[in-house]
């Protein structure tokens, strides 16, 4: 488990700083935390770790619910894009992430091919009412040396064969709209290192959407697939103002179910979370 506890001296130097900032306008919130030391310590730290161990879990960091100034944090690791969105948990959920079942291993964006994001990056505004919700992760290494010494011809037909996914736009709220196919194998190589592409939403989507039924390799391949994942994967619980960065190209993830809490007007108090991504 990569956790980088923040202790209790630098997070209140953090608190008490994002108070101060967090009026300011964007561009010197951004400016701001690339020059202050604590900003500055937490994400060197936090970087190295996602480097050498693919994903780091930021405890105690001192602000929570500043979209502005996670967002300044966001920037710091890469090429910013898009927004930082905030998902919280809905009876009606006209897409996956808001879903109170679980949702299963995958990576963000597998169906962009050029444009997946490098680093994903989630932060807890509110815990899940009963404290149950759990967030998976497995790394690609892991699955690679397992495959590599006791299943060589299941990590070939990783390499090989290919895997329709199918969707209408990237994002469920951008504006293109238009229909993407992928036909491509569920690791490949880049760098001397593997990465993995994988969204099972996408793959059922595109059969379902086609009325085709997958061939039985197909199906055997993505369950052998699955079954090793689910080996090495480790579980963490996430407290409010926790931070889960991860190396969208080299992870899988995934999220256990939500608890749905009514409340007497007939609204819900339910998980929320910020969410973004770098390239
Ligand atoms: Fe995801």
């Amino acid at each position: 488990m990569a956790i980088l506890k923040i202790s209790e001296e630098l997070s209140r130097d953090i608190s008490t700083k994002s108070l101060k900032i967090e009026v300011y306008h964007q561009s010197n919130i951004d400016l701001f935390l690339e020059s202050d030391n604590s900003f500055q310590v937490v994400f060197r730290s936090a970087k190295k770790m996602l480097e050498e161990n693919y994903y780091v879990l930021i405890k105690n960091i001192g602000f929570v619910r500043k979209k502005n100034i996670f967002e300044s944090f966001v920037k710091l690791f890469g090429e910013y894009y898009g927004a930082i969105e905030y998902t919280d948990i809905k009876l009606d959920c006209p897409y996956t992430g808001c879903k109170t079942k679980s949702l299963s291993l995958h990576n963000d964006d597998a169906i962009d091919i050029g444009g997946q994001p490098k680093y994903g990056f989630i932060q807890i505004q509110k815990e899940d009412p009963l404290k149950i919700t759990k967030n998976g992760m497995v790394l690609i290494d892991d699955m690679v040396s397992y495959l590599q010494l006791h299943n060589n011809d299941l990590f070939n037909n990783l390499l090989n064969i290919k895997i329709k996914m199918l969707a209408y736009g990237v994002n469920y709220d951008g504006n293109d709209k238009n229909e993407i196919i992928i036909n491509e194998p569920i690791l490949y190589y880049e760098d001397d290192k593997i990465n993995v592409r994988f969204d099972l939403t996408r793959i059922n989507y595109y059969y379902w959407s086609k009325k085709i039924t997958p061939s039985n390799q197909e199906k055997l391949l993505i369950d052998e697939f699955l079954l090793v994942a689910n080996k090495f994967r480790k579980e963490m619980y996430l407290e409010e103002g926790d931070i889960l960065i991860h190396d969208n190209l080299r992870t899988l993830h995934d999220r256990t179910e939500c608890t749905l809490e009514l409340n007497l007007d007939g609204t819900f108090n339910t998980r929320e979370i910020f969410v973004s991504f770098t390239r």
